[in-house]
Parts: structure tokens; sequence; C-alpha cells
């Protein structure tokens, strides 16, 4: 234990590149503690975390109801595989399903699990209800989409660094220009899709917001060719745009805005990182029976999926959501976040825009894509205080946890003024 005693950040990196695959290229920060908003180095410097773990982490680090569930449930039973019934999951599969609107449930762990079993489902769908022939059913995505890392998601898509080499790759997939109607209704012409694989907001590619009217729209295409529309709310989901879901439709939210302003209940909804609040990897695809009810004993699993620690945790994770009013606090927070980084997008040449939803902002560096601006800004926000990360090219993703309170909104916002404005210099 001496080592631990003394151990410094630069040790922890030094470990992480000797020992671990390098696939990742972390900023260089080696955090220890978390709570709420802020996370804290092995030096014991504090941070606003503005990335919360890509969007799994809206209720805040280590909450004190979710972290309780976990201890709790974590002392009783853990994981019995589905070979057998636990006294969770049914309790957790009656909850989720009715917090979002649908009939069923099928839990699984990871975004990308959660991704490949939609695409799955959507297969069988298509063979078992829409009558497409065997192996020819298809599957429309759109470009610069991100659903995860396994081959059959990189089959679908246009990014070299995500597929160089990894072939051969997965058949079946049609893929688009994202935010374009019109290829989507040339694409659905094509008797044979079964599924269109679309992200709300493009969290990955720089959070990019489509045309207001082109969620609604897509879905009155597919609906029009019987084809399921597929939402993937892994990043968008649970709160984090400022409504429940970023397609919040017939979802039994208690948020303000949704009811309003319906826009659509997917066929199969995609969701993952803040199901737990960061603190386990769960993920779900939900659906109605019609979609559902393709899939019997044997066709999909995963010994960790609905796992009695996982239902325990996720439940009260989606209790909090509700109960502390994230939607509303995101929309509200958003909607000053980026009307202040307007003004820094007016008063710098360094910020060329600032694009979002709720608390899914990001801003375009004025620099050229392959120019290290903005890695160079994260690192400077980092002395400041502040943890965000670069996401393709120029682009920073600001995300920072949902309980986050007007005041320290405003601290932050001081925070990356004052770091774009030095860097200005
Ligand atoms: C929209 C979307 N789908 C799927 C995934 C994959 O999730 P995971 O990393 O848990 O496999 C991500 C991860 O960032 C995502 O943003």
């Amino acid at each position: 234990m001496a080592v631990l005693e003394h151990f410094t950040s630069q040790q922890a990196i030094d470990l992480e590149n000797k020992y671990g695959a390098q696939n990742y290229h972390p900023l260089p920060v080696v955090l220890t503690r978390g709570e709420g908003v802020y996370v804290w180095d092995v030096e014991g410097r504090r941070y606003y975390d503005f990335l919360s773990a890509y969007s799994a982490v809206n209720q805040g680090h280590c909450h004190p109801k979710i972290i309780d569930a976990l201890k709790k449930q974590g002392e009783q039973l853990t994981l019995t595989s589905r070979a057998f019934y636990n006294d969770q999951l049914g309790q957790y599969e009656k909850y989720i399903t009715g917090y979002f609107g649908f009939d069923k449930v099928l839990p699984m762990n990871t975004g990308a699990e959660a991704v490949e079993t939609a695409i799955k489902l959507a297969r069988k769908w298509g063979y078992e209800k829409k009558g497409i022939h065997t192996n020819q059913a298809k599957i429309v995505v759109c470009q610069n989409n991100f659903h995860g890392r396994t081959i059959t998601i990189i089959s679908a898509s246009n990014d070299p660094i995500a597929t160089e080499n990894f072939g051969p790759f997965t058949p079946g997939i049609i893929s688009i220009r994202y935010n374009d109607l019109e290829a989507l209704r040339e694409a659905l012409k094509d008797d044979n899709v079964a599924g269109f694989l679309v992200e709300p907001i493009q969290g990955e590619a720089g959070v990019y917001v489509p045309d207001d009217n082109y969620i609604r729209e897509a879905y009155e295409l597919c609906k029009e060719k019987n084809v399921l529309f597929i939402a993937d709310e892994v990043q968008t989901g649970i709160a984090r745009t400022g409504r429940l879901l970023a397609t919040c439709g017939n979802c039994a939210c208690s948020d303000k805005n949704c009811s309003g302003t319906p826009e659509v209940k997917p066929d199969i909804l995609i969701l993952g990182k803040a199901i737990s609040g960061g603190v386990l990897p769960v993920s779900a695809v939900l659906a109605d029976n019609e979609v559902m009810d393709v899939i019997r004993p044997g066709n999909h699993g995963s010994t960790f999926g609905g796992n009695p620690l996982a239902c325990a945790v996720a439940k009260a994770a989606l209790k909090v959501v509700k109960e502390e009013g994230l939607a509303e606090n995101a929309d509200r927070l958003g909607k000053i976040f980026r009307a202040r980084m307007q003004e820094l997008v007016e008063k710098t040449d360094l910020v060329r825009l600032v694009r979002g939803k709720g608390l899914l902002n990001a801003i375009v560096i004025n620099d050229s894509e392959d120019s290290s601006t903005a890695w160079d800004i994260c690192i400077k926000l980092r002395d400041n205080g502040l943890l965000a990360k670069p996401t393709h090219g120029n682009i920073i993703r600001f995300a920072p946890p949902l309980v986050m309170t007007e005041e320290q909104l405003e601290e932050c916002i001081s925070i990356i003024a004052t770091t774009i404005s030095d860097f200005s210099k």
C-alpha cells in the first residue's frame, strides 16, 4: 500500500500507458473522487465535470439515493443470470416501461449492446411481421452517426478511425445524410428496409441538432413505408436535452415541456448511460408487444442483462431524474448557457458558433479541423478547474451533470469565457 499513499497523477498515467491498450486519448487529469457536479484529482484539485462521462452521470457523481440502492442490493443479491427469475427484474421492468410508455423492455448492459439488440429486433420483425425475404433485411442509418463500437455497429459508420482495418463488415446497411428527409424518402423506397436507426441529436459527431421538423417527418415517412423508427437515445435520453427524451412523445414524464410539444414515440427506443446515473453499465431496448414479441427464448440475451443490482440501481436513478426535475433544470440552464456562449461568439473570433439542446451543447472553434486548438483550450479549461473534451475536429462538447445549480453554471460560464479570452490574446 506504500505505493498508493504517494500515488501521483503521473504514476497513474504511466501505468495506463504501460499496461493498458491505447484505445483512448484521455485529457491528462487523474480523478479519484466525485460528488454532484464536481470531481477531484489525486492531488486534491477540484474540477467541474463538463462531460459527465459522455452524458452518463446526469444525476451527478455518487448521488446518495443511487449509491444507497447500490449498497442495499449489493448486500442482498447481485447476479442470478436469466436462468432463474429474480425479485428485482420484474419490478424494474414494470417501472421503466411505465416511465417511458412502452409495453416491454429488453435489458442489456452497454449502449452498443442495446443498439445491436435493436438491430436484431428490427431484422426479426422485418422477416416475421413485414414479410421481408430471408437475409434481405436492411437498416437505414445516418452518416456521421455514433452508435458504439461492435463490428455491426461500425459497419454503419463512415468514420475511418472507427472502421479502418476492421473489415469485413456486416451487410444490409444503407447510409444516408443526416437531417435529409429527401434522402430518407429515397432510401425507404426499398421494400427490404426494416428499420431507420437515428440519433435525435448527433452527440459524438459534435452535437448536431437537426431541423425542428426532421424527427417528426422522418417518423412519418417510416410509418408510410411500414419501417420501424429506431431512436438511439443513449446520449440524448434521460433528461439530457431538457426533456425526458429528445424524441419525447408518448412518455409518462412530468416534464412540462413534454406534453405540449409531443414529437414521436419511437417503435424501438434505445437507452443506456444515465439509466444508472453512471453507476453501472445498464442499457435498455423498449418497444411495444407488436415488435418485442418476435423475440423468443434463446434468441438474445446477456449474462449480466437485467441483473438485480442493475435493476435496483436503475430504478433509483430514474426516480432521481423525476424527483429532482432534471429535465426542467437542463432546459432552463441550457438556455442560459447557450445565450452566454452566443455572447462569446460575438465577442471573439475564436468561437464560431454554439449549438445544442438542454445541457447537451458544443462550441465550434474557429480553426482548421486538424489543428490542436480545441484540445489546447481543454487543457487550459482543466487548469482553470473545468473538464471538457473535444469531439470530432475542433468542437468542444459541454455536458455537465443535470443537478447543476444556476450559480454553479454561472461560475462555469465565467471559467469558459476567461479561458477563451485569455486564449485569444
Ligand atoms: C448515441 C450513442 N449510442 C451508443 C453509444 C454506445 O454506448 P456504449 O459506449 O455504452 O457502448 C454511445 C456512446 O457514446 C452513443 O453516444
